[in-house]
């Protein structure tokens, strides 16, 4: 019997640590319940948002995130009453005010999905600029989603699509998973790998819904404004500890 070969097949493996995730999505909710729960206006909550917009960003970047989505406003938002809208926008602008130079030293780019043509043009205006100004960073990309539905984007590509195919310009053949990828707004992006949502809600509610095919999903009970550094790295730890298979097969070991 060949002891060494023996010995040697039986040393365990060494857990190799499961990747980080490129990609994390966040459904940033419960704003508006954190500040009714103290007795204080919506719109405080959101405020106390933003806090949490600067430190998970900040966070994400030195943990070694490359994309980090956050869902701001949705095209489902403009149900609520004007004040609040009014409200956010006026939130939106002071963030942008304050944070872009900031994003462009600390090498972070911005981009937007969503539609921006029904913004407020000042603020269309800001994140052009902000898209411009932050452009050549590397370190991370902070995609904003704003004014974004992901059922909005998916009937926009497709019409796109069927309006090249009618003029002759592509067989609809040609309408493959990658074409349709190419047509969304995060175009370029990588899928996310972990989308999370705060509040305790368990939905998607309109975000990212081709994209999510094979993401991992954690729904964390606390609210928003209450998000921090501790709670991005446990949601982290729990990310490396699932089995992504993809249709596949469990890797061994
Ligand atoms: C998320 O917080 C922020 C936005 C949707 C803009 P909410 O405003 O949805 O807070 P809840 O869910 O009402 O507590
Ligand atoms: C999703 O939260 C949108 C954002 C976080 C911007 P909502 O609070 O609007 O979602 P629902 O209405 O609870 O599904
Ligand atoms: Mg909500």
């Amino acid at each position: 019997m060949n002891r060494t070969a023996t010995s040697e097949s039986a040393t365990p493996k060494r857990a190799e640590p499961k990747a980080l995730p490129d990609h994390v999505a966040i459904i940033m909710d419960g704003n508006g319940r954190w500040a009714t729960q103290r007795g204080l206006p919506r719109i405080a909550g959101h405020k106390r948002g933003i806090n949490s917009v600067r430190k998970i960003t900040r966070h994400a970047k030195a943990s070694g995130v490359k994309y980090l989505t956050l869902f701001a406003f949705s095209t489902e938002n403009w149900l609520r009453p004007k004040e609040e809208v009014h409200g956010l926008f006026d939130l939106f602008r002071y963030y942008m005010r304050r944070e872009c130079r900031t994003l462009a030293r600390e090498g972070v780019r911005i981009k937007f999905i969503g539609d921006p043509s029904e913004m407020p043009e000042d603020i269309q205006s800001m994140m052009t600029e902000a898209e411009a100004m932050t452009a050549s960073g590397e370190a991370m990309t902070l995609i904003v989603a704003l004014n974004y539905g992901s059922r909005a984007e998916i009937v926009a590509a497709t019409q796109r699509l069927a309006t090249r195919v009618a003029a002759g310009e592509m067989a609809a053949g040609e309408i493959t998973d990658t074409a349709i990828s190419a047509e969304l707004n995060t175009s370029g992006f990588p899928d996310p790998d972990l989308i999370i949502r705060t509040s305790g809600e368990q939905r998607l509610s309109n975000f990212l819904l081709w994209q999510a095919a094979y993401s991992e999903f954690l729904f964390v009970d606390c609210h928003w404004p209450e998000f921090d550094e501790l709670a991005f790295d446990d949601a982290i730890t729990l990310y490396r500890d699932r089995d992504r298979r993809f249709g596949g097969l469990r890797k061994s070991g």
